[in-house]
């Protein structure tokens, strides 16, 4: 788990949709909190079962006194979006320090695509560059205006543009005409529903976006990274760098499960492949990745997630 927390409060509480419930957390002692980059999330922890779930911070990120984050109520949640909806005003939490792997690139355009609650990184991206003068747009979709959280702050923004389910075909989101073919200088954000992710990364790269350009973050495990019995039933071997220890990974559990089974201190969070805090690097062995979150690069430079990727060869040896 990630080790700096604080004791914080819900200091205001508002639904923005019927569905999506906004909270601004501030320090229960008063103090500011960390500083922040758009695209940060963090770690709430909350209710008597300590439940731990990452939320996208959504801005202004040039304010230290108040997170605010926006959650979702689903139907299928694993109790976390349950337990936060039933926060009221003045209620404590935990909250932890703010993590990043989806920031602003140096790129001389940003092309921003949400879809529903995955405007939520991205509305703090669009403030910190109206704030420093960048150039981008938004595209921002979702069922209807009335399922739109915070459609009141974008609607007449000269560089948004919603797209609404229940409204004329042709407003709705086209790639082709709304992203274009690659442009040298241009970075694409992408964050949604897992529907809408595919959707718009697969569209991208058939314009030709190479990958390097796509920058993307999920909320829930993509169907490949979730996908059981992806171990195999025979397991493999681990082997740590530190002290050439060696654990048998068997085919139902994940060799973070077997590092901290085996009381090995390894930092972690989601433990579905999507936040990146478990990340480590491989020495040897062949890394079969199961991660939503590291870039080709990364890989190539021998980075895995061992919440959620496996080995492809018999023993996989960590720098840990
Ligand atoms: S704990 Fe989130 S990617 Fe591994």
């Amino acid at each position: 788990m990630s080790s700096t927390w604080t004791d914080a409060v819900v200091v205001a509480r508002y639904e923005a949709t019927p569905r999506i419930a906004v909270f601004e957390l501030a320090r229960a002692d008063g103090d500011e909190l960390w500083e922040y980059e758009p695209g940060a999330h963090i770690d709430v922890q909350i209710g008597e079962a300590a439940l731990v779930r990452q939320y996208s911070l959504c801005g202004p990120p040039d304010t230290r006194k108040q997170y605010r984050i926006a959650v979702l109520g689903e139907a299928s949640s694993r109790g976390g979006s349950r337990t936060m909806h039933a926060l009221a005003e003045g209620d404590p939490l935990r909250i932890a320090a703010p993590r990043n792997r989806f920031g602003l690139t140096p790129a001389r355009r940003h092309l921003l695509l949400a879809g529903g609650i995955g405007i939520t990184p991205l509305l703090a991206m669009a403030q910190t560059l109206d704030a420093t003068g960048g150039d981008y747009h938004l595209h921002y979709c979702a069922r209807s205006r009335s399922e739109a959280a915070f459609a009141a702050e974008l609607e007449n923004h000269p560089r948004v543009t919603l797209h609404f389910d229940d409204r004329a075909p042709e407003q709705l989101l086209d790639l082709e005409r709304d992203l274009g073919e690659p442009a040298p200088g241009s970075a694409v954000y992408v964050c949604g529903p897992g529907g809408f992710m595919d959707y718009a990364l697969g569209r991208a790269a058939e314009l030709g976006w190479p990958a390097s350009a796509l920058h993307k973050e999920r909320f829930s495990a993509s169907p490949t990274t979730a996908e059981p019995g992806r171990g195999g039933a025979d397991g493999f071997t681990v082997r740590l760098t530190s002290t050439g220890a060696e654990y048998l990974v068997p085919g139902d559990q994940s060799v973070l499960d077997v590092m901290l089974a085996n009381g090995i201190e390894a930092p972690y969070s989601c433990g579905q492949g999507i936040c990146g805090e478990c990340i480590v690097r491989v020495r040897s062995g062949e890394p079969d990745h199961r991660d939503d979150v590291l870039t080709d690069e990364e890989r190539a430079e021998g980075l895995f997630t061992p919440c959620s990727s496996r080995s492809r060869s018999p023993i996989l040896e960590l720098e840990l």
